[in-house]
Protein backbone atom coordinates (compact mmCIF):
# COMPACT_ATOMS: atom_id res chain seq x y z
CA UNK A 1 0.00 0.00 0.00
CA UNK A 2 0.99 3.20 -1.05
CA UNK A 3 3.35 5.67 1.79
CA UNK A 4 2.97 2.24 4.60
CA UNK A 5 6.27 2.30 4.85
CA UNK A 6 6.86 5.99 5.30
CA UNK A 7 8.72 6.80 8.39
CA UNK A 8 6.04 7.88 10.95
CA UNK A 9 7.24 10.28 13.56
CA UNK A 10 5.77 9.05 16.85
CA UNK A 11 7.65 11.06 19.22
CA UNK A 12 5.03 12.89 21.85
CA UNK A 13 6.96 15.86 22.88
CA UNK A 14 6.53 15.91 27.00
CA UNK A 15 5.18 18.13 29.50
CA UNK A 16 5.73 18.26 32.79
CA UNK A 17 2.97 20.08 35.62
CA UNK A 18 4.21 20.89 38.68
CA UNK A 19 1.50 20.92 41.65
CA UNK A 20 -1.27 18.60 40.43
CA UNK A 21 -4.31 21.24 42.05
CA UNK A 22 -6.94 22.97 40.51
CA UNK A 23 -5.02 24.88 37.85
CA UNK A 24 -2.58 22.09 37.36
CA UNK A 25 -4.96 18.96 36.99
CA UNK A 26 -7.48 20.91 35.05
CA UNK A 27 -4.56 22.30 31.86
CA UNK A 28 -2.97 18.66 32.42
CA UNK A 29 -6.47 17.15 30.77
CA UNK A 30 -6.89 20.27 28.30
CA UNK A 31 -3.57 18.99 27.26
CA UNK A 32 -4.01 15.10 26.81
CA UNK A 33 -7.12 15.45 25.25
CA UNK A 34 -4.47 17.34 22.91
CA UNK A 35 -3.10 14.37 21.81
CA UNK A 36 0.22 15.55 21.06
CA UNK A 37 2.10 14.97 24.59
CA UNK A 38 2.72 12.50 26.96
CA UNK A 39 2.24 14.48 30.55
CA UNK A 40 3.96 14.29 33.76
CA UNK A 41 1.65 15.51 37.06
CA UNK A 42 4.06 15.88 39.84
CA UNK A 43 2.83 17.27 43.25
CA UNK A 44 4.29 16.76 47.11
CA UNK A 45 1.53 15.01 48.30
CA UNK A 46 1.50 11.63 47.72
CA UNK A 47 -0.72 9.50 45.41
CA UNK A 48 -2.70 13.07 44.57
CA UNK A 49 -0.82 13.20 41.12
CA UNK A 50 -0.43 9.08 40.74
CA UNK A 51 -4.55 9.54 41.50
CA UNK A 52 -5.42 12.36 39.20
CA UNK A 53 -2.83 10.87 36.62
CA UNK A 54 -4.68 7.11 36.33
CA UNK A 55 -7.43 8.59 36.05
CA UNK A 56 -7.59 11.17 33.25
CA UNK A 57 -5.30 7.83 31.62
CA UNK A 58 -8.55 6.04 32.24
CA UNK A 59 -10.31 8.78 30.34
CA UNK A 60 -8.04 8.68 26.77
CA UNK A 61 -9.97 6.03 25.43
CA UNK A 62 -13.28 8.14 25.43
CA UNK A 63 -11.39 11.11 24.72
CA UNK A 64 -9.41 9.38 21.70
CA UNK A 65 -5.70 10.29 23.04
CA UNK A 66 -2.97 8.30 23.21
CA UNK A 67 -0.76 10.58 25.37
CA UNK A 68 0.78 8.90 28.16
CA UNK A 69 0.01 10.44 31.60
CA UNK A 70 1.99 9.61 34.65
CA UNK A 71 1.48 10.74 38.32
CA UNK A 72 4.91 11.41 40.58
CA UNK A 73 6.08 12.72 43.48
CA UNK A 74 9.77 11.92 41.49
CA UNK A 75 11.28 14.64 39.54
CA UNK A 76 13.58 12.08 37.33
CA UNK A 77 10.01 11.46 35.59
CA UNK A 78 10.15 14.95 34.48
CA UNK A 79 13.66 14.45 32.61
CA UNK A 80 14.04 15.58 29.51
CA UNK A 81 10.39 18.30 29.41
CA UNK A 82 10.45 19.91 26.43
CA UNK A 83 7.87 22.06 28.54
CA UNK A 84 7.07 22.63 32.27
CA UNK A 85 4.10 24.24 33.89
CA UNK A 86 4.79 25.32 37.23
CA UNK A 87 1.49 25.53 39.47
CA UNK A 88 2.76 24.56 42.99
CA UNK A 89 1.89 26.93 45.55
CA UNK A 90 -1.29 28.38 47.32
CA UNK A 91 -3.47 30.19 46.27
CA UNK A 92 -5.07 33.10 47.67
CA UNK A 93 -8.42 33.15 50.31
CA UNK A 94 -11.00 35.73 50.14
CA UNK A 95 -9.38 39.15 51.31
CA UNK A 96 -5.91 38.68 50.14
CA UNK A 97 -4.02 40.22 47.56
CA UNK A 98 -2.26 37.55 45.25
CA UNK A 99 1.09 39.93 46.39
CA UNK A 100 -0.02 38.14 49.73
CA UNK A 101 1.62 35.12 48.41
CA UNK A 102 4.79 36.10 47.94
CA UNK A 103 6.57 34.91 51.11
CA UNK A 104 4.86 31.57 50.85
CA UNK A 105 5.14 31.07 47.33
CA UNK A 106 8.80 32.31 46.37
CA UNK A 107 9.97 29.26 48.68
CA UNK A 108 8.25 26.66 46.84
CA UNK A 109 8.69 28.39 43.23
CA UNK A 110 12.58 28.64 44.00
CA UNK A 111 12.96 24.83 45.15
CA UNK A 112 10.66 23.68 42.57
CA UNK A 113 12.90 25.47 39.61
CA UNK A 114 16.01 24.11 41.06
CA UNK A 115 15.14 20.54 40.61
CA UNK A 116 12.88 20.98 37.18
CA UNK A 117 16.14 22.66 35.71
CA UNK A 118 18.39 19.61 37.42
CA UNK A 119 16.06 17.36 35.18
CA UNK A 120 14.94 19.44 31.80
CA UNK A 121 17.73 21.61 31.30
CA UNK A 122 16.28 22.77 27.78
CA UNK A 123 13.11 22.70 28.81
CA UNK A 124 10.66 25.75 28.53
CA UNK A 125 8.77 26.73 31.71
CA UNK A 126 5.78 28.46 31.92
CA UNK A 127 5.08 30.17 35.33
CA UNK A 128 1.63 29.56 36.59
CA UNK A 129 2.33 30.60 39.96
CA UNK A 130 1.31 33.86 42.01
CA UNK A 131 2.34 36.52 42.44
CA UNK A 132 2.61 35.86 39.00
CA UNK A 133 5.18 38.06 37.44
CA UNK A 134 7.57 37.96 40.74
CA UNK A 135 7.69 34.64 40.24
CA UNK A 136 8.18 34.49 36.92
CA UNK A 137 11.35 36.74 37.32
CA UNK A 138 11.92 33.88 40.23
CA UNK A 139 12.21 31.21 38.02
CA UNK A 140 13.99 32.88 35.67
CA UNK A 141 16.75 34.15 38.47
CA UNK A 142 17.51 30.49 39.67
CA UNK A 143 16.84 28.42 36.07
CA UNK A 144 19.55 31.05 34.70
CA UNK A 145 17.80 30.13 31.37
CA UNK A 146 17.49 32.32 28.50
CA UNK A 147 14.28 35.20 29.03
CA UNK A 148 12.74 32.82 25.55
CA UNK A 149 12.27 29.91 27.73
CA UNK A 150 10.81 31.29 31.06
CA UNK A 151 7.86 33.33 31.35
CA UNK A 152 3.89 33.61 32.40
CA UNK A 153 0.14 33.14 31.95
CA UNK A 154 -1.78 36.01 32.91
CA UNK A 155 -2.32 38.31 29.83
CA UNK A 156 -4.46 35.47 28.32
CA UNK A 157 -6.76 35.50 31.26
CA UNK A 158 -6.51 38.98 31.71
CA UNK A 159 -7.59 39.20 28.42
CA UNK A 160 -10.59 36.36 28.19
CA UNK A 161 -12.50 37.76 31.28
CA UNK A 162 -12.06 41.28 29.48
CA UNK A 163 -13.33 40.11 25.76
CA UNK A 164 -16.42 37.80 28.02
CA UNK A 165 -17.71 40.61 29.35
CA UNK A 166 -17.21 42.61 26.43
CA UNK A 167 -18.92 39.71 24.43
CA UNK A 168 -21.93 39.98 27.39
CA UNK A 169 -22.33 42.99 27.13
CA UNK A 170 -22.61 43.76 23.34
CA UNK A 171 -24.90 40.35 23.13
CA UNK A 172 -22.06 39.04 20.62
CA UNK A 173 -19.89 36.04 20.28
CA UNK A 174 -16.65 36.41 22.10
CA UNK A 175 -14.85 34.99 18.97
CA UNK A 176 -15.58 38.92 17.41
CA UNK A 177 -13.84 40.39 20.63
CA UNK A 178 -10.30 41.77 20.62
CA UNK A 179 -8.77 43.28 23.52
CA UNK A 180 -5.12 44.36 24.79
CA UNK A 181 -4.31 43.94 28.62
CA UNK A 182 -0.64 45.02 29.53
CA UNK A 183 1.35 45.27 32.59
CA UNK A 184 1.21 42.83 35.75
CA UNK A 185 -1.06 40.25 36.86
CA UNK A 186 -2.84 42.53 39.61
CA UNK A 187 -4.52 45.70 40.45
CA UNK A 188 -2.34 47.67 38.03
CA UNK A 189 -3.08 45.59 34.71
CA UNK A 190 -3.85 47.77 31.92
CA UNK A 191 -6.37 47.61 29.68
CA UNK A 192 -5.43 49.68 26.34
CA UNK A 193 -9.33 50.11 25.19
CA UNK A 194 -8.16 52.04 22.22
CA UNK A 195 -6.88 48.82 20.73
CA UNK A 196 -10.03 46.89 22.17
CA UNK A 197 -12.55 45.72 18.88
CA UNK A 198 -15.73 44.12 18.38
CA UNK A 199 -15.59 42.56 14.47
CA UNK A 200 -12.71 45.41 13.87
CA UNK A 201 -14.53 48.39 15.07
CA UNK A 202 -12.61 49.71 18.18
CA UNK A 203 -15.22 49.51 21.70
CA UNK A 204 -14.72 53.44 22.37
CA UNK A 205 -17.60 53.64 19.40
CA UNK A 206 -19.65 51.05 20.71
CA UNK A 207 -20.11 51.39 24.04
CA UNK A 208 -19.73 54.78 26.12
CA UNK A 209 -16.57 55.55 28.36
CA UNK A 210 -18.47 54.36 31.69
CA UNK A 211 -19.55 51.45 30.68
CA UNK A 212 -16.18 50.61 29.18
CA UNK A 213 -14.31 51.79 32.75
CA UNK A 214 -16.87 49.56 34.58
CA UNK A 215 -15.97 46.51 32.31
CA UNK A 216 -12.25 47.10 32.77
CA UNK A 217 -12.67 47.79 36.58
CA UNK A 218 -14.60 43.96 36.39
CA UNK A 219 -11.43 42.56 34.44
CA UNK A 220 -9.21 43.89 37.18
CA UNK A 221 -11.58 42.54 40.07
CA UNK A 222 -12.07 39.23 37.51
CA UNK A 223 -9.56 36.47 39.93
CA UNK A 224 -11.09 38.31 43.59
CA UNK A 225 -14.45 37.68 42.15
CA UNK A 226 -14.49 33.98 41.53
CA UNK A 227 -12.29 33.62 44.89
CA UNK A 228 -14.79 35.67 46.74
CA UNK A 229 -17.50 33.04 45.55
CA UNK A 230 -15.34 29.79 45.86
CA UNK A 231 -14.05 30.83 49.59
CA UNK A 232 -11.83 27.88 49.56
CA UNK A 233 -9.42 28.65 46.50
CA UNK A 234 -8.92 30.76 42.99
CA UNK A 235 -10.08 30.26 39.45
CA UNK A 236 -8.76 27.23 37.38
CA UNK A 237 -10.89 26.41 34.36
CA UNK A 238 -9.92 29.84 32.55
CA UNK A 239 -6.62 29.49 33.73
CA UNK A 240 -5.82 26.35 32.71
CA UNK A 241 -7.22 26.77 29.08
CA UNK A 242 -5.09 29.82 29.07
CA UNK A 243 -2.38 27.63 29.95
CA UNK A 244 -2.61 25.07 27.69
CA UNK A 245 -3.38 27.75 24.64
CA UNK A 246 0.29 28.68 25.16
CA UNK A 247 1.42 24.91 25.33
CA UNK A 248 -0.31 24.04 21.84
CA UNK A 249 1.46 27.86 20.54
CA UNK A 250 4.63 26.45 21.59
CA UNK A 251 4.53 22.57 20.54
CA UNK A 252 2.82 23.58 17.26
CA UNK A 253 5.10 26.03 16.60
CA UNK A 254 2.26 28.44 16.17
CA UNK A 255 3.50 32.11 16.59
CA UNK A 256 0.68 33.31 18.03
CA UNK A 257 0.77 36.73 19.54
CA UNK A 258 -0.11 36.26 22.79
CA UNK A 259 -0.14 38.32 26.02
CA UNK A 260 2.51 36.61 28.16
CA UNK A 261 4.52 38.11 31.14
CA UNK A 262 7.83 38.29 30.21
CA UNK A 263 11.26 40.09 31.25
CA UNK A 264 11.76 42.92 29.32
CA UNK A 265 14.63 44.49 28.21
CA UNK A 266 14.23 47.97 27.30
CA UNK A 267 11.25 47.14 25.43
CA UNK A 268 8.15 49.62 26.43
CA UNK A 269 11.07 51.59 28.02
CA UNK A 270 11.06 49.15 30.72
CA UNK A 271 14.38 47.48 31.92
CA UNK A 272 14.82 44.04 33.73
CA UNK A 273 11.39 42.86 35.16
CA UNK A 274 8.65 41.04 34.19
CA UNK A 275 5.26 42.27 33.09
CA UNK A 276 2.84 41.31 30.80
CA UNK A 277 3.34 42.45 26.72
CA UNK A 278 2.22 40.38 23.83
CA UNK A 279 4.51 38.03 22.45
CA UNK A 280 5.07 36.05 19.60
CA UNK A 281 4.70 32.48 20.65
CA UNK A 282 6.48 29.18 18.77
CA UNK A 283 8.85 26.45 19.19
CA UNK A 284 11.65 28.39 20.75
CA UNK A 285 8.95 30.10 23.57
CA UNK A 286 9.27 33.65 23.01
CA UNK A 287 10.40 34.39 19.49
CA UNK A 288 9.21 37.99 19.34
CA UNK A 289 8.52 40.40 22.15
CA UNK A 290 5.45 42.86 20.25
CA UNK A 291 5.68 46.60 20.91
CA UNK A 292 2.28 48.94 20.70
CA UNK A 293 2.71 52.31 20.38
CA UNK A 294 1.42 53.61 23.54
CA UNK A 295 -0.48 57.12 24.57
CA UNK A 296 2.08 58.92 27.58
CA UNK A 297 -1.47 58.12 29.83
CA UNK A 298 -0.97 54.28 28.43
CA UNK A 299 3.02 54.29 29.12
CA UNK A 300 2.58 55.82 32.30
CA UNK A 301 0.18 52.99 33.18
CA UNK A 302 2.47 50.24 32.39
CA UNK A 303 5.34 52.14 33.80
CA UNK A 304 3.56 52.28 37.15
CA UNK A 305 2.80 48.26 37.08
CA UNK A 306 6.23 47.42 36.37
CA UNK A 307 7.02 49.92 39.80
CA UNK A 308 4.81 47.48 41.54
CA UNK A 309 6.66 44.21 40.47
CA UNK A 310 9.92 45.28 40.50
CA UNK A 311 8.98 46.49 44.45
CA UNK A 312 7.84 42.76 44.78
CA UNK A 313 10.83 41.58 43.38
CA UNK A 314 13.12 43.62 45.67
CA UNK A 315 10.98 42.05 48.46
CA UNK A 316 12.23 38.66 47.67
CA UNK A 317 16.01 40.06 47.52
CA UNK A 318 16.87 38.25 44.73
P1 LIG B 1 -4.14 24.27 44.53
O1 LIG B 1 -3.99 24.48 46.00
O2 LIG B 1 -5.37 23.62 44.03
O3 LIG B 1 -2.89 23.43 43.99
C1 LIG B 1 -1.56 23.73 44.32
C2 LIG B 1 -0.81 22.41 44.40
O4 LIG B 1 0.58 22.70 44.58
C3 LIG B 1 -1.25 21.53 45.58
O5 LIG B 1 -1.67 20.27 45.12
C4 LIG B 1 0.01 21.42 46.42
O6 LIG B 1 0.18 20.17 47.08
C5 LIG B 1 1.10 21.65 45.38
N1 LIG B 1 2.38 22.02 45.96
C6 LIG B 1 2.63 22.84 47.00
N2 LIG B 1 3.96 22.88 47.24
C7 LIG B 1 4.55 22.08 46.33
C8 LIG B 1 5.90 21.72 46.08
N3 LIG B 1 6.92 22.20 46.80
N4 LIG B 1 6.14 20.87 45.06
C9 LIG B 1 5.14 20.36 44.30
N5 LIG B 1 3.84 20.66 44.52
C10 LIG B 1 3.55 21.51 45.52
O7 LIG B 1 -3.96 25.71 43.87
P2 LIG B 1 -4.35 26.14 42.38
O8 LIG B 1 -5.72 26.68 42.36
O9 LIG B 1 -3.98 25.04 41.46
O10 LIG B 1 -3.35 27.39 42.16
C11 LIG B 1 -1.96 27.18 42.14
C12 LIG B 1 -1.22 28.50 42.02
O11 LIG B 1 -1.53 29.10 40.76
C13 LIG B 1 -1.60 29.53 43.07
O12 LIG B 1 -0.43 30.25 43.45
C14 LIG B 1 -2.57 30.45 42.35
O13 LIG B 1 -2.63 31.73 42.90
C15 LIG B 1 -1.95 30.45 40.99
N6 LIG B 1 -2.86 30.81 39.90
C16 LIG B 1 -2.36 31.63 38.93
C17 LIG B 1 -3.12 31.96 37.84
C18 LIG B 1 -2.55 32.80 36.76
O14 LIG B 1 -3.30 33.29 35.93
N7 LIG B 1 -1.25 32.99 36.71
C19 LIG B 1 -4.51 31.49 37.70
C20 LIG B 1 -4.92 30.60 38.75
C21 LIG B 1 -4.11 30.29 39.82
C1 LIG C 1 -6.83 34.71 38.79
O1 LIG C 1 -6.69 35.78 38.23
C2 LIG C 1 -5.91 33.31 40.59
O2 LIG C 1 -4.54 34.85 39.46
C3 LIG C 1 -5.64 34.03 39.36
O3 LIG C 1 -7.93 34.14 38.87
Amino acid sequence: MEGINREVNTKHSKVSIIGAGNVGATCAFRIAEKGYADIVLLDIIEGLPQGKGLDMVDATPIIDSDAKIIGTNDYEETANSDIVVITSGVSRKPGMSRDDLVLTNMKIVREVTEKVVRYSSNCIIIMVTNPLDAMTQLALHISKFPRNRVFGQSGILDSARFRTFIAQELNVSVKDVSTCVLGGHGDTMVSITRLCKVGGVPITELLPKEKIDSLVERTVKGGGEIVSLLKTGSAFYAPAAAIAQMVDAIILDKKEILPCAAYLEGEYGINGVVVGVPVKLGKSGIEQIIEHDLTPEEDAALKKSADAVRELVEVMNL
